[in-house]
C-alpha cells in the first residue's frame, strides 16, 4: 500500500508519457513550446511497464491513467497499454488526451486493452479553439471524440476549462452538446500550473459561476455523495437524468482530504501531488538495477511524505517548478 501520514491510500496512478504536445493552450504553454525532456531522460517503454507492474503487484494500485503532455504522441502507447493490461491483477486503464490522434488510434487502443478516455475540449467554436490552442485542429478533436465513443472507450469524458471573455459564455451550449453526443462533460477550475506563471485567482471562472450559468438552462440536482468517492469531480444530474455534469473545483472546493493519487513523470520521478515541490527519483533506482522490493520501498517512502493538501490557500504558496504539461494533469 501507498499510504501517507494523513491516512490516505493511493490507489490511482497517473503516468505522464511525454511532456510534448501538439497544441499550445494559452493556459498551459507558450507558443514556442517548452524546453522538452531529452530522449535519454525519458523512461523507456520497458521501464514504464516495470514500474506499473510494481505499482499493481506490490503497492495496491488499481487504476492507471496515461497522461502527457499529449500521450498519443508517444509511439509505444498501444504496446504499453497491451502490456499493462496483461498485468496481474489487471488495473483499470484510462487515458487523458487532447483527442487529436484518436480518430486514427481509438480502435487499436481499445483492442490493446484501454478502458476509457478523457478528452480536453474547451469550446464548440472553431475560431475560439484556434485562439485558445493556437492550432486549427477543432475538427480533429470532434472526430476523435466520436471515434472514441464508437470504439467503446466509454464513458467518454470531456474536460473543459472556462476562461473569462473567451469561452465562459459557452457552458450551457457545451452541456447541451455533450448530452446530445453522450459525453460526460466536466468543467475544471483553472489552476496555477501554467508554464508562464500567469494564473490569477481573480481571472478564474469558479465552480459557483459555472453552476449559475448552467442553471439558466438546466435543472441540476446533486448526485449522492456516496457515488463520488475520491473522484475530483462533483457531479450533478442534468434535467432528472440520465446524463450527468461534473465540476472539478480544485481551487474553490479542494478535495485533497480524499486524494487517492500518486504520479509518475515522463522522466521517472514520483510526485505525491500536482502541487508538490519535491520529487523522488525512481529512474535512478531502475537504472542502477535495484530489485522490485527496493523500488517499492522508495515509492512508499515518497508517499509517506505527501502533504495534507495543495497549499493553494497558504499565503506562502509557490507554484511548482514543473508546469502541468510536464507533471501530467
Ligand atoms: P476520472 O474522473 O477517473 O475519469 O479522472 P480524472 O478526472 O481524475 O482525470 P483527468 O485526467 O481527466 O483530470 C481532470 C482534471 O482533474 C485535471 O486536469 C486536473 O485539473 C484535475 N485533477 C486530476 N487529478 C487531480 C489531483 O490529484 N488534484 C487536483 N487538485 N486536481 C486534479
Ligand atoms: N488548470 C486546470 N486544468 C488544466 N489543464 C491543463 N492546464 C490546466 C490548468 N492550468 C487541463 C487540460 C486537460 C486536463 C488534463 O488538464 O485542459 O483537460
Ligand atoms: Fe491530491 Fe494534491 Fe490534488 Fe490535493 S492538490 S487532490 S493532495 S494531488
Amino acid at each position: 500500500m501507498l499510504v501517507d501520514t494523513y491516512g490516505r491510500a493511493a490507489t490511482d496512478l497517473r503516468v505522464s508519457l511525454t511532456d510534448r504536445c501538439n497544441l499550445r493552450c494559452t493556459y498551459c504553454m507558450p507558443e514556442e513550446g517548452l524546453q522538452w525532456l531529452a530522449k535519454p531522460d525519458l523512461l523507456t517503454d520497458d521501464e514504464i511497464v516495470r514500474l506499473v507492474g510494481i505499482a499493481v503487484r506490490d503497492l495496491g494500485i488499481t487504476e492507471v491513467r496515461f497522461t502527457g503532455g499529449e500521450p498519443l504522441l508517444r509511439p509505444g502507447l498501444p504496446g504499453i497499454v497491451e502490456r499493462v493490461a496483461a498485468l496481474e491483477p489487471r488495473p483499470q486503464i484510462s487515458l487523458t488526451t487532447n483527442g487529436i490522434g484518436l480518430r486514427r488510434t481509438a480502435a487499436a487502443l481499445r483492442a490493446a486493452g484501454l478502458d476509457r478516455v478523457n478528452v480536453s475540449l474547451d469550446t464548440l467554436r472553431p475560431d475560439v479553439f484556434k485562439t485558445l490552442t493556437r492550432r486549427d485542429r477543432h475538427k480533429d478533436v470532434l472526430e476523435g471524440l466520436e471515434a472514441a465513443r464508437d470504439a467503446g472507450l466509454t464513458p467518454v469524458k470531456v474536460n473543459t476549462v472556462l476562461m473569462p471573455g473567451l469561452n465562459d459564455d459557452e457552458a450551457p451550449d457545451l452541456l447541451a452538446w455533450a448530452v446530445e453526443h453522450d459525453y460526460e462533460l466536466r468543467f475544471i477550475e483553472q489552476m496555477p500550473l501554467d508554464a508562464q506563471h500567469g494564473w490569477k485567482r481573480e481571472g478564474m471562472v469558479t465552480a459557483g459561476d459555472i453552476l449559475a450559468s448552467l442553471r439558466t438552462r438546466f435543472t441540476l440536482t446533486p448526485e449522492g455523495s456516496e457515488e463520488r468517492g475520491s473522484a475530483p469531480a462533483e457531479r450533478w444530474v442534468v434535467d432528472g437524468g440520465p446524463h450527468r455534469v461534473g465540476v472539478i473545483a480544485s481551487v474553490t472546493r479542494p478535495f485533497c482530504a480524499a486524494c487517492d493519487r500518486t504520479r509518475l513523470t515522463a522522466d521517472g520521478q514520483v510526485r505525491t501531488c500536482l502541487f508538490a515541490r519535491e520529487e523522488t527519483d525512481l529512474r535512478a533506482a531502475l537504472r542502477s538495477d535495484a530489485p522490485d522490493e527496493e523500488i517499492a520501498r522508495i515509492w512508499r517512502l515518497a508517499m509517506w511524505g505527501k502533504k495534507a493538501g495543495s497549499g493553494l490557500d497558504d499565503p506562502t504558496f509557490l507554484q511548482p517548478d514543473r508546469p502541468m504539461s510536464a507533471i501530467g494533469g
